[in-house]
C-alpha cells in the first residue's frame, strides 16, 4: 500500500477519484488548504508519502528533496509553473498534468467575462439589489473583434464560441491551429502587436514563460484601442497590475475580467468594487463536470505510476 497525499481542495468530495485510488489499494490522506500551501507548510506532510495529487501548491525544490519516497507529483490542472521540474526530474519524479479535463469550464467562464463586461451585468446586479433601476448601455458581441492569445485547449474552444456570435477572431500561437483557420475562418498573425491594435476584446490562454510574462503593460496598453476589455483566465503573471490599474483609471481599458493572480488570494484592493472590474477566486476550472475529469485523470496516472507503469500526460520528458 503506498500513501497518496491531496491537497487539491475538491478531492474531499469526488467519490470517483477516491475510487480510483482506494481500488488500487492505496493510502489517502486528504488535506483541504484554502489557499495554495507555500513550501514551509508541505513540507511536514510530504515526508513519507509515495505520491502528490497536488492543487496550486508552490512545489519547491525544498519540498521536493523532503519527500524521500515521492515518485509522482500528479498536478490537477495543466499549469505546472509553480512545480520545481529540474528538481523533480533530478530525483527521478514524474510530474503529470491534466490535459484537456477542464478546459470548457475555463474557456465557458472566459466567454461568461466577455458577455458580462460587454453587458456589464455586474454593475447592473448591485444597482437594482441596492434599490435602483440603472441600465447601463452595453456593447454586442457580433461583428467586434476578438484577439486570443494561445489558441490551445481554452483558446480553440473559445474562438469556436466566439466565431458563433458573430465575432470576428484573431489569434497569437506559436503553432496555429488549421482547423481554426480552415472551418472558422480566424486569422493568425505571428507577432503580439497586430492583435493588441486590432481588437475590442482580448482573451489571455498563454502559460506564463519569459516570452509571456506581463505582456501586458504600458507599451502593449498603448497599442491597443481606447475601452478594449481583457480578460484573463490564464496566469496573473502575464500582466502588469500597476499598468493595468493606470489604463482603467483612465478609462483607456474598459473593462478587465480576472481569475488568475500573481498572489492569490489577491489582496489588490485598487482592484475591488471598481465599475469595468468583474473578480472571481481562479474558479476557472471549478464546474463538478470538471472536478470530476480532472481529480479521476491525475488518480489514474498515480495509479500507473505506482505500479511501476509509465504515466499518460507526462510532463517531464
Ligand atoms: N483559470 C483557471 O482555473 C485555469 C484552468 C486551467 C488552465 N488555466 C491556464 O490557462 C492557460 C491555457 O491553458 P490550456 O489548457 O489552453 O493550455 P494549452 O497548453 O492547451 O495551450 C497553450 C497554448 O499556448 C501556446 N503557447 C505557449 N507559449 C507560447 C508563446 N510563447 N507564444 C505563443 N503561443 C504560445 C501553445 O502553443 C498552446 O497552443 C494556461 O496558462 C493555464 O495555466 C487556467
Amino acid at each position: 500500500m503506498a500513501v497518496v497525499l491531496t491537497t487539491a481542495r475538491a478531492f474531499a468530495t469526488c467519490d470517483a477519484a477516491k475510487k480510483v485510488l482506494k481500488d488500487a489499494g492505496h493510502e489517502i490522506r486528504i488535506v483541504t488548504p484554502d489557499k495554495p500551501l507555500k513550501s514551509e507548510e508541505l513540507i511536514p506532510l510530504v515526508k513519507d508519502i509515495d505520491a502528490l495529487i497536488a492543487g496550486l501548491d508552490f512545489i519547491t525544490p525544498q519540498v521536493i528533496n523532503a519527500a524521500q519516497n515521492l515518485k509522482i507529483i500528479a498536478r490537477n490542472g495543466v499549469g505546472y509553473d509553480r512545480v520545481d521540474l529540474m528538481t523533480a526530474k533530478k530525483n527521478n519524479i514524474e510530474v503529470t498534468i491534466t490535459p484537456g479535463t477542464n478546459s470548457l469550464s475555463v474557456c465557458e467562464l472566459a466567454f461568461s467575462f466577455i458577455t458580462g463586461l460587454a453587458r456589464k451585468i455586474h454593475v447592473m446586479d448591485t444597482s437594482v439589489c441596492s434599490g435602483s433601476w440603472k441600465r447601463e448601455n452595453g456593447v454586442e458581441l457580433n461583428g467586434k473583434t476578438i484577439a486570443i492569445f494561445g489558441t490551445g485547449s481554452i483558446g480553440k474552444n473559445l474562438a469556436i464560441r466566439c466565431v458563433a456570435f458573430g465575432m470576428k477572431v484573431i489569434a497569437y500561437d506559436l503553432y496555429p491551429n488549421v482547423e481554426l483557420q480552415e472551418k472558422y475562418g480566424v486569422t493568425y498573425y505571428d507577432s503580439m502587436a497586430p492583435l493588441f491594435e486590432l481588437a475590442d476584446f482580448i482573451s489571455l490562454h498563454l502559460p506564463a514563460t519569459e516570452q509571456t510574462r506581463e505582456m501586458i503593460n504600458k507599451e502593449s496598453i498603448n497599442k491597443m484601442k481606447k475601452g478594449v476589455y481583457i480578460i484573463n483566465t490564464a496566469r496573473g503573471d502575464l500582466i502588469n497590475n500597476d499598468d493595468l490599474y493606470e489604463a482603467l483609471v483612465s478609462g483607456y481599458v474598459g473593462g478587465v475580467g480576472l481569475d488568475t493572480f500573481t498572489e492569490e488570494p489577491f489582496t489588490d484592493s485598487r482592484f475591488f468594487n471598481h465599475k469595468n472590474v468583474i473578480l472571481t477566486p481562479h474558479t476557472g476550472a471549478f464546474t463538478q463536470d470538471a472536478i470530476v475529469k480532472t481529480l479521476v485523470m491525475a488518480a489514474e496516472d498515480v495509479v500507473r505510476v505506482l505500479d511501476g507503469n509509465k504515466p499518460l500526460h507526462s510532463v517531464s520528458q
